[in-house]
């Protein structure tokens, strides 16, 4: 069957068999392995992207069900070259060791922080509980994600990037 899918603000056409997975479409056919595939289980998280800007476990949707729905990436977090809040969290409070959760983790905290500017570390980590991560206990990602919170809300420098946030 084809489909069309919009990724990161573009369309994509392809030829796709039903049951191909939204992951597997990302991945294969797109070629935007930033999203990554750990369990096909529902459980890792590392899958998650967002849908419409919720953040959705893309080994449990089908490609197929993904027309309609604005579909972004850890490559689409970035605009023209600049680092999304959330991107530069992460380089600055060491959020992530080996990166295998990362990009997944980045998507949910954009989400969170979307819906909820200043959340708390409770919320933070509610937000963040569906996903495993198996490196940093966590802690680190939290004050990524604190950081990227602060960073938001003092709004971006000259050249669009933003100032480190004690
Ligand atoms: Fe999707 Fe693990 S690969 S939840
Ligand atoms: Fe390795 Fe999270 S940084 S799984």
């Amino acid at each position: 069957m084809q489909i069309t899918v919009s990724v990161n603000g573009e369309q994509h056409t392809r030829e796709v068999e039903p049951r191909l997975l939204l992951v597997h479409f990302l991945r294969d056919a797109l070629g935007l392995t930033g999203t990554h595939w750990g369990c096909d289980t529902s459980n890792c998280g590392t899958c998650v992207v967002l849908m419409d800007g919720e953040p959705a476990k893309s080994c449990t949707v089908l490609a197929a069900t993904a027309t309609g729905y604005e579909i972004t990436t850890v490559e689409g977090l970035q605009r023209d070259g600049v680092l999304d809040p959330v991107q530069q969290g992460f380089h600055e409070e060491h959020g992530l060791q080996c990166g295998f959760c990362t990009s997944g983790m980045m998507l949910t905290a954009r989400a969170l922080l979307d819906r909820n500017p200043d959340p708390t570390d409770r919320e933070i980590r509610e937000a963040i509980s569906g996903q495993i991560c198996r490196c940093t206990g966590y802690a680190m990602i939290v004050r990524s994600i604190r950081w990227a919170a602060r960073a938001q809300a003092e709004g971006p420098t000259e050249d669009g990037s933003h100032p480190a946030a004690d």
